[in-house]
């Protein structure tokens, strides 16, 4: 087995355990992600990654939104720690996945468990899958946007899920106030919030985020309105195609772009002042007077804003990592590993700890 030849090389069972203590220490634990972090255990970690993007961008090129959102809900929700995969919390409840913030709208699952199945192959258990989503996201953001970074890695993945801990992601309903204070509880600024709200120029929205800003669903009949900052004719196409009984379920969807979808370009600016921000938390952003003068400048300045764009993704990707001993490299990125596993002590001592000294790029 290729993990026992590396296993030969790896510290004493000792240290590995030294080190699972030391994780609990903040300090200590507060290991730095690092770009190139598999260099030397898996070499073609990246590469494999970006052939299931690929593969799966050929066939349907909306998951390439699905990955963008992906990482922004794992980060968002206890960090970058690829909880938003799990299915099942060993803690018992419901998972991130089960709450209305990512079901039934989130999707890429499969492209992350494809990546996972080819880095196995090449290199078991050595790639997380907190990882795995963040290289998806970029590469993701590379087809739709030709924008390039690199993504500082090694990240540990959790072994908690819990859909109550999904109010940390901001709904549509977020008032201006709300998207700062619920930005700021993971260190993103007011101006992070606004450029990476800019990923809303790719990607498709159920009918349920919206369906309150020109239906007036309370009223019996429903009545056709139109909500603050939305154009009348926007409306009137968003009314036609949502029906007033909308639920959560219904599964009618609409892009958020309507003009090129599947581009990251900077249009999702230029469509906040026409009255064609989807939601009312997009509205917000040109209702507060300093979020709205940065649109106006990711509006003119597509370049400025694909740079700030890639930048603050780096930025969300640093959000609250376990690294170093701290969590563990999930086998199938679905499910926490078995407890009875050695994995999580072993693996402990699989990946450069403590030590490493992390290389920003942002
Ligand atoms: C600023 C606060 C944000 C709010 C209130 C928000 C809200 C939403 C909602 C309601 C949807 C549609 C869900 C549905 O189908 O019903 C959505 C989709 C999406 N969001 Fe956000 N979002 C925010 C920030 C972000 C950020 C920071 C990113 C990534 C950097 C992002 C990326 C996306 C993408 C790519 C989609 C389309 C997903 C797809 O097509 O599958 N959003 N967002
Ligand atoms: C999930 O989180 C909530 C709120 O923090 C907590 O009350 C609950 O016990 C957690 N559930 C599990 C199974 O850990
Ligand atoms: C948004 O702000 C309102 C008013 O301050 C508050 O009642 C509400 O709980 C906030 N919502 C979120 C999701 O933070
Ligand atoms: C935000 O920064 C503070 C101070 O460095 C830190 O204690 C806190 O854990 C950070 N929060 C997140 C979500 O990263
Ligand atoms: C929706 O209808 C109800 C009942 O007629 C009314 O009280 C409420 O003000 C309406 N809301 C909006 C946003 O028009
Ligand atoms: C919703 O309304 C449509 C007509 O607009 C109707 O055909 C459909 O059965 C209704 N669905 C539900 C779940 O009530
Ligand atoms: C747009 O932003 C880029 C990147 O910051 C900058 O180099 C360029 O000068 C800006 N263009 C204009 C017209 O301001
Ligand atoms: C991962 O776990 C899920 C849930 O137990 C299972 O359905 C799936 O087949 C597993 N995948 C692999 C590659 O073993």
């Amino acid at each position: 087995m290729a993990a026992t030849a590396r296993q030969a090389r790896r510290p004493a069972a000792g240290v590995a355990l030294l080190a699972f203590a030391l994780c609990l220490l903040p300090a200590v634990a507060r290991a730095q992600l690092r770009v190139g972090f598999y260099d030397t255990t898996c070499p073609n970690a990246e590469a494999l990654v970006r052939q299931a993007v690929a593969a799966a961008f050929a066939k349907d090129a909306g998951v390439a939104a699905g990955l963008i959102r992906l990482h922004f809900h794992d980060c968002f929700v206890r960090g970058c720690d690829g909880s938003v995969l799990l299915t099942v919390n060993p803690g018992g409840g419901q998972t991130e996945r089960d709450a209305a913030p990512n079901k039934p709208s989130l999707r890429g699952f499969e492209v992350i468990d494809a990546a996972k199945a080819a880095v196995e192959r090449s290199c078991p258990r050595t790639v997380s899958c907190a990882d795995i989503v963040a290289f998806a996201a970029r590469d993701s953001i590379s087809l739709t946007g030709s924008v390039s970074y690199q993504v500082p890695a090694g990240r540990r993945d959790g072994r908690v899920s819990n859909k109550s801990e999904t109010v940390d992601l901001p709904p549509p309903s977020s008032t201006a106030k709300n998207l700062t204070d619920l930005f700021a509880a993971k260190n993103l600024s007011v101006e992070d919030m606004v450029v990476l709200s800019g990923a809303h120029t790719v990607g498709r929205s159920f009918c349920n985020s919206f369906v309150g800003r020109v239906w007036n669903q309370t009223a019996t009949p429903p009545a056709a309105i139109v909500d603050a900052g939305l154009s009348a004719s926007y409306a009137a196409l968003l009314r036609a195609l949502c029906p007033a009984n909308t639920t959560q379920e219904t599964p009618i969807t609409t892009a958020m772009d309507p003009g090129t979808p599947n581009v990251l370009d900077n249009n999702y600016y230029k469509l906040l002042p026409r009255g064609m921000g989807l939601f009312f938390s997009d509205n917000q952003l040109r209702v507060d007077p300093r979020m709205a003068a940065l649109v106006g400048s990711f509006a003119a300045n597509e370049t400025l804003w694909k740079e700030k764009f890639a930048a603050a993704m780096v930025k969300m990707g640093r959000t609250q990592v376990q690294t170093g001993a701290c969590g563990e490299v999930r086998l199938n990125c679905s499910v926490v590993n078995p407890a009875s596993s050695s994995s999580s002590i072993e693996l402990a001592s699989s990946t450069p700890a403590v030590d490493e000294d992390g290389v920003a790029t942002s």
